[in-house]
């Protein structure tokens, strides 16, 4: 199996040239490589959490999708998608959060840095927190185990809640896996390599800050941010230390090693800073300008994002709608017809019983007979030559060969090697035949 890799984007905000380096830029780069199974979703019943403004919600999950697809996530090679048009993930949520021990989320820290908030300022510990806020971890896991995802790629804050979602499928797979592991245990992937870009004033780029510089805003909007990053007073001739100048590892973090070299050259020889800027400006440009074109037809055509979206939930749903099944069915939501199959220790032991029964007929011909376990007749086979071409066919059945059953009217012909070894009798009708060829292959299967 290919190693999956899942990750989900909260859609509170737009992305910034910070988020596209430390994250958008790496995760599309792994999605990239040979053997990659990479599931990437807008988690935005996530943000529902932090943010109760609907007209950000919307803004933002249109903005996170077209920022996506315009740095060039291939929506047909990777799974992206909504959390939200995936309905099987809230119900898996409520499956795990029966299983989840509460004093594991009390232990959350997103969780408990709020409780702390409210003691330091005097109010009751659980002051404004919603339910919504203590069950993250649990939704989170959700997200994870719904597509059995072997690595998240996260940052540090994530990682616990990533070991939440190992313990809770670990759980769920010892209360009903019956030997049987339902979900596989996900490990968080942190890429140290990846660069935290510094914003205009030095720090940490983020949107807290006010330092961030626009991804895919107006090339005008880039210069002004460009304009605005902070330097020191030197003046043009005067040699400056690249090794201090965020502007410097800005530039580094999309140029050539070539490039970064030159630059520092420059520096060091008395390059202006204005004209720093320029030349951080124009790469900077060069490398998201195609992208600003495809974010600003794809923000403008809000129907195509949809579309791929829509597509995107549809692949994930393939995967997803036949595993919550499972699920419920392991833990006892099961359709009350499907007792009748689920007489299962009945069924397999008629099943079990049924034989073959090998004869000569009046002609001399060798055949024989599958028959149910209460001597039901299910096939006849043709005639055979010998007895040793007859028993070879009826031990290739028993041995689960392929069925390649037709039907034929109302009864049906079981095929082998392109020519037909054996018939049904003719049922009443077509319901009957169906039946029999069910008892045919639930007989064939579980032979031997
Ligand atoms: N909680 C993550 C964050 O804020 C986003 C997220 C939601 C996520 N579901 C996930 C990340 C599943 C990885 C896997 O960054």
């Amino acid at each position: 199996m290919r190693t999956r890799i899942l990750t989900g984007i909260t859609t509170t905000g737009t992305p910034h040239l910070g988020n596209y380096a430390g994250a958008i830029r790496p995760a599309i780069v792994a999605s990239r490589e040979n053997g990659a199974d990479s599931f990437y979703f807008l988690a935005d019943y996530h943000a529902l959490i932090k943010c109760d403004d609907p007209g950000r919600i919307m803004r933002s999950r249109q903005e996170i999708a077209a920022t996506w697809l315009a740095a060039g996530l291939d929506a047909d090679r990777v799974t992206f998608y909504r959390q939200s048009d995936i309905p099987e993930i809230p119900e898996l949520t409520w499956l795990l959060t029966c299983v989840a021990a509460k004093g594991l989320l009390n232990r959350a820290h997103a969780y408990k840095a709020s409780v702390d908030k409210n003691l330091e300022q005097g109010e009751e510990p659980d002051a404004g927190i919603t339910m919504g806020l203590y069950s993250y971890p649990v939704l989170m896991a959700a997200d994870i185990l719904m597509f059995n995802a072997h690595k998240i790629p996260v940052g540090r804050d994530q990682i616990q809640h990533v070991e939440m979602a190992r313990d809770i499928a670990a759980r769920f797979n010892h209360l009903f896996g019956n030997g049987k592991d339902f979900f596989v245990l996900p490990e968080a992937l942190i890429e140290h390599s990846v660069a935290t870009l510094p914003g205009l004033d030095g720090r940490k780029m983020s949107k807290s800050y006010d330092n961030t510089i626009p991804l895919f805003g107006s090339a005008k909007a880039l210069k002004e941010a460009v304009a605005r990053i902070v330097t020191d007073s030197r003046l043009p001739g005067e040699a400056k230390d690249p090794d201090t100048a965020h502007l410097y590892t800005l530039y580094s973090a999309f140029a050539t090693p070539t490039q970064t070299s030159v630059l520092r050259a420059e520096l060091l020889d008395g390059l202006g800073w204005g004209e720093a800027k320029q030349r951080l400006f124009e790469l900077l440009d060069a490398e998201l300008g195609e992208g600003r074109e495809r974010y600003q037809q794809l923000i403008a055509r809000p129907d195509e994002l949809e579309d791929i979206l829509q597509a995107g939930a549809a692949k994930a749903r393939k995967t997803a709608t036949p595993f919550l099944e499972q699920l419920r069915q392991a833990v006892g939501l099961r359709s009350f017809k499907a007792q009748v199959g689920a007489a299962a220790p009945e069924k397999k032991k008629a099943a079990k019983a049924a034989r073959f029964v090998s004869f000569r007929d009046e002609d001399g011909g060798f055949r024989f007979r599958l028959l149910a376990a209460d001597g039901e007749q299910l096939l006849l086979s043709r005639a055979f030559a010998d007895g040793k071409a007859a028993g070879t066919v009826s031990k290739r059945l028993q041995q689960g060969e392929a069925l390649d059953i037709r039907a034929q009217g109302h009864g049906f012909g079981l095929w082998l090697d392109a020519e037909q070894v054996a018939t049904s009798p003719s049922y009443v009708d077509e319901q009957a035949r169906d039946a029999a060829i069910d008892a045919v292959r639930s007989a064939l299967q579980l032979q031997g």
